[in-house]
């Protein structure tokens, strides 16, 4: 993949920076969304700093406000449209500038409704994140509103500066784009084609993690198991990392980095490759998410996902065969058009089968613009409340029982810092996502100990070091 030059665009950075020198401004980013939103404002606030504003959590004070959007589902929307009529007033009363980028910026009606009811200065997209300097610039030199949407697919940028959130886990997103087309999601219309980052970029940002004190990095990519997949068919992947499996491999050689999970893959894209490579690095984690989205085989086939109930059940079989001590996450969507009470009681069957560590429940809500917001057979959404509540039950249940299991196990943990509830305990969590608190020391942050889980309370356990 080609990579575009953007020299010029960052040219702007010291511009921003030079009206800005000695006026002590401050910037407020609140992130909608996924982990690869989060990774691109981490790029957001590297450009931002360098442009002079610091960072402050309190909205009151910012003179650059930016919101960086979702549009996955209905209520990730309605969010941003509550936090821009209250920026209005700050807008008013002292002139502070708003910038909207993200997904949501994708959508055309989204910023014709914008433009026509709400106040901002600067519209940017997810194809335009490294033009921002140079729209901010120019919103302040020409005091004009700015909008800079581009509807191909982005090329490949590399670096623009980032300012990570945390300092020893670190996200490094590998592909951009979706291809899959599922029929319920928006992504592959916000976010363009699929295109991998180039393995040497990749790796030497790890590396330099690594250098930097990083000890966990997460792959990430909307579809992050099939990375090279469409440059391989197409005969330009590189000759030696060309797939994913051969991309954990190596990053699973970078000294300094202890753990590596990626997120968010697709069962189709697990090959044989991609499960003896998890087998094999030690590195890589065996808590996997693999989507399931509907047990049922009619379900799953209106919403395009290319497995049946049985092959996602195989699937799963196969790699507790392979892959010692393998443990699952999941996406469920419940009240998919033309879902029935049969088509439920599939999914809740699959629950049942597979012990999921974890599960992120989602109402179906339609998207403007996908082929299942015009699909017969909408849900009623009091239905759709109820099987949701019904899953959820199911969850809880299977949840105490799974936690029980952990009882008397003594696990390896980062530990993470100070529990945000309790400032006496300390927090970490198991390779399987769940919050574990325990007494101990400061020093023992940023540190691997092995901590004994001695209870469970639901939503974490209890450990002592
Ligand atoms: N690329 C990732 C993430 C997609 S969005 C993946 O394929 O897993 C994260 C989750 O949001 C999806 O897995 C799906 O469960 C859910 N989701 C996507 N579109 C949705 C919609 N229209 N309504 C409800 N949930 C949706
Ligand atoms: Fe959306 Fe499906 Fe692509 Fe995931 S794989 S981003 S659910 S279209
Ligand atoms: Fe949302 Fe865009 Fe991620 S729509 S889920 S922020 S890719």
């Amino acid at each position: 993949m080609t990579k575009k030059d953007i020299k010029n665009e960052l040219e702007y950075i010291e511009k921003v920076k030079n009206i800005n020198e000695g006026r002590n401004l401050k910037y407020n980013i609140l992130t909608m969304g996924c982990q690869l939103n989060e990774n691109d404002s981490e790029k957001i606030c590297g450009m931002v700093e360098k442009m002079g504003y610091t960072k402050t959590d309190e909205i009151l004070e910012a003179d650059l406000v930016i919101y960086n959007t979702c549009c996955v589902r209905e209520n990730a929307e309605e969010k941003l449209f509550g936090k821009l009529g209250e920026v209005k007033k700050l807008k008013e009363a002292k002139g502070t500038i708003i910038a909207i980028g993200g997904c949501m910026m994708q959508e055309k009606h989204i910023v014709e409704k914008i433009k026509k009811s709400y106040k901002y200065d600067v519209i940017f997209g997810t194809h335009t994140l490294q033009n921002f300097p140079k729209d901010l610039y120019n919103a302040i030199m020409q005091n004009k509103k700015i909008t800079d949407i581009l509807d191909i697919d982005g090329e490949i940028i590399e670096g623009l500066p980032i300012k990570r959130e945390d300092n020893i886990r670190a996200s490094v997103t590998i592909m951009n784009g979706c291809n899959n087309f599922c029929t319920y999601c928006i992504v592959p219309y916000v976010r363009g084609r699929e295109r991998s980052r180039n393995p040497e970029d990749i790796l030497d940002e790890v590396k330099k993690l690594a250098q930097d004190g990083y000890k966990e990095i997460t792959l990430l990519g909307q579809n992050v198991n099939s990375y090279m997949r469409v440059e391989r068919e197409r005969g330009e992947a590189p000759e030696e990392i060309n797939s994913f499996a051969k991309l954990l491999r190596a990053v699973n050689e970078i000294e300094g980095i202890e753990k590596i999970r990626f997120i968010s893959p697709h069962p189709k894209d697990f090959t044989d490759d991609v499960i003896e490579a998890i087998k094999d690095c030690e590195k890589v984690s065996k808590f996997i998410h693999l989507p399931l989205q509907s047990g049922s085989t009619k379900v799953l086939k209106l919403m395009n996902r290319k497995y049946s109930k049985q092959q996602y059940i195989d699937l799963v079989e196969k790699m507790k065969n392979k892959i010692p001590n393998v443990k699952f996450s999941t996406d469920i969507i419940v009240g998919f058009p033309e879902e029935t009470e049969e088509d439920f009681e599939d999914t809740l069957d699959v629950v049942r089968k597979i012990k999921f560590e974890q599960i992120f429940m989602f109402i179906y809500s339609r998207r403007v613009g996908t082929p299942a917001d015009k699909m017969d057979g909408q849900i009623p959404e009091e239905i759709k409340h109820k099987r949701f509540d019904r899953l959820k039950d199911l969850y809880e249940e299977m949840l105490k029982e799974i936690n029980k299991e952990y009882i008397g196990k003594t696990l390896d943990m980062l530990v993470e810092g100070y529990s945000k509830t309790n400032k006496k305990l300390l927090t970490a969590r198991t390779d399987t996502n769940k919050v574990v608190v325990f007494e101990g020391e400061d020093s023992l942050i940023g540190k691997t100990v092995p901590v004994e889980i001695i209870s469970e309370h639901m939503w974490y356990l209890k450990g002592r070091v």
